[in-house]
């Protein structure tokens, strides 16, 4: 290949001129409202111990003298009031930011525990939050930093996760909620493994949806399951008021942001259906704009409250290899654990005729409109179709539902999900399937679904 000057495009990784040349330990002093930012490869690791001071991530506080390891993330170590750390190993990229986010961050924190005080009081339900935002804008690190700041004053908030890019306690293409009440991990912030094994951040048992498809706005899947999981999401909370009264955080996709001639049917839905009364919007003054004029209707019994935040500086973009990269790191988690906390996943042999797996229909439309009801197909169509195993199946996801094998394809969709396996292998002419689990069991006798997301994770064994 020829190399292009400045143009990356050399066959040879050139190395960025900001990586340090050697990857010795060394340290890094950090004055009060700075961040270190860095970005670490898969292949590589970045070690992190605090020797003095305070310093959080994501909200999260760093343990004096713990070295923290990072591989494949892109991150900042905050501090209020100055800190010194210990660096180790190699960044792709590193430097001391002097301007950050995290006074919006905090402020947005301490309006969200005045909502909570007030729920305290009057014995209602508390802040319901809802964050949207272009991609790469900062929305999930919000989302932790907030969870992080909450269950540090003692609350015990829930967070949905609507994004199906990227998991939350469980594998890219589930919908989860969790309530959180203890701390989040820092190396592996929200984790993608806490049913199948010792979770890095123990939460209560999260609800977990199957979505299978890659963009909100595919399919007919997404609205119907946005109004299941709020139903979910509210009779928890009446279960639990602890986190009733910390209320609930929402995190999205970037794509329901991008509505044609300010139309953004999704997040509408998601307002409506979840009765969000917060609304952050993240680094886009034309949603932020379409939004405050839409809710700022006077009169509403109950208003949604729409925030503007500022995107950080150091939001970086994500390639679509990293996000890759990312997701089959979720997905080998999930399966195996992480670091120390390794788990060896359970091997399992299937007859053709013992599974009934549905596969969610193509090409049912994009930007399907609500038209059928809620529980069932939309006049009759087809959800999913049966079927049969076959080699083209090695290499996928299914998840395996709660739903029974002859249920209609709405009390598929709105089941919950007991778990993920993966298709290790497909014998076509012995009709066996082999199929990974990290929990030991029979094969279910439920419906299970096979989603068109996240892509096949062609290197998970052997
Ligand atoms: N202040 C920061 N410094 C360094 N990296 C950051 C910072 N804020 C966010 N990031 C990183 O930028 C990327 C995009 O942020 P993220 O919160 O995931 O965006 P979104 O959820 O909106 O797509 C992530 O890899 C995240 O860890
Ligand atoms: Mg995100």
């Amino acid at each position: 290949m020829i190399a292009l000057p400045g143009l990356n495009l050399s066959a040879q990784p050139s190395e960025p001129l900001n990586v340090p040349s050697s990857s010795a330990t060394r340290t890094q002093e950090l004055s009060a409202n700075t961040e270190y930012r860095f970005e670490v490869a898969f292949a590589r690791a970045l070690t992190i111990k605090l020797l003095t001071g305070t310093a959080e991530y994501f909200g999260t506080e760093l343990a004096p003298s713990s070295t923290y390891t990072f591989s494949g993330t892109k991150g900042a170590v905050f501090t209020w009031h100055g800190c010194k750390l210990e660096v180790g190993g190699e960044a792709e990229s590193e430097y001391v930011a002097e301007e950050t986010q995290m006074v919006g961050t905090v402020n947005a924190h301490f309006a969200l525990e005045s909502l909570r005080e007030r729920a305290v009081q009057t014995r209602d339900a508390g802040p319901r939050v809802l964050v949207v935002g272009p991609e790469n804008a900062g929305k999930t690190s919000l989302v932790k930093s907030l969870t992080a700041y909450a269950v540090k004053s003692g609350r015990q908030p829930m967070v949905v996760n609507l994004d199906p890019r990227q998991g939350m306690l469980s594998v890219p293409g589930s919908l989860t909620a969790a309530a959180f009440s203890s701390i989040i991990d820092i190396e592996e912030g929200w984790g993608s493994s806490p049913i199948s094994g010792p979770s890095p951040t123990p939460v209560k048992m999260p609800l977990v949806y199957h979505y299978g498809l890659r963009d909100a706005e595919e399919g007919k899947v997404f609205r119907p399951l946005v109004t299941r999981m709020a139903l979910a999401v509210t009779s928890r909370l009446e279960e639990d008021p602890a986190s009733k009264q910390a209320g609930f955080i929402i995190d999205t996709p970037g794509g329901i942001g991008q509505g044609k001639a300010g139309q953004y049917e999704n997040i509408e839905h998601i307002i409506s259906e979840f009765s969000v009364n917060v609304l952050f919007v993240l680094g886009s003054e034309r949603l932020y704009s379409d939004l405050s004029r839409k809710y700022s209707t006077q009169g509403l019994t109950d208003p949604v409250h729409v925030v503007r935040l500022d995107k950080s500086g150091g939001c970086v973009d994500r390639t679509e290899e990293y996000m890759k990269a990312l997701r089959h790191a979720q997905i080998r988690a999930y399966f195996f654990g992480t670091g120390e906390t390794g788990l060896a996943p359970h091997s399992q042999s299937a007859g053709f005729d013992e599974l009934n797996i549905f596969r969610i229909v193509e090409g049912t439309g994009i930007n399907f409109n609500d038209g059928g009801d809620a529980y069932g197909g939309t006049n009759g169509e087809s959800i999913y179709e049966r079927l049969a195993p076959s080699g083209d199946i090695v290499n996928k996801l299914l998840a395996i539902t709660t739903a029974g094998a002859t249920d209609g394809h709405g009390a598929i969709r709105d089941a919950s999900v007991r778990g993920y396996m993966y298709v290790a292998e497909v014998d076509e002419a012995k009709k066996k399937v082999k199929l990974l689990s990290p929990q030991p069991g029979q094969v279910p006798q439920t419906a299970v679904v096979l989603g068109r997301w996240p892509e096949d994770v062609p290197s998970l064994v052997g």
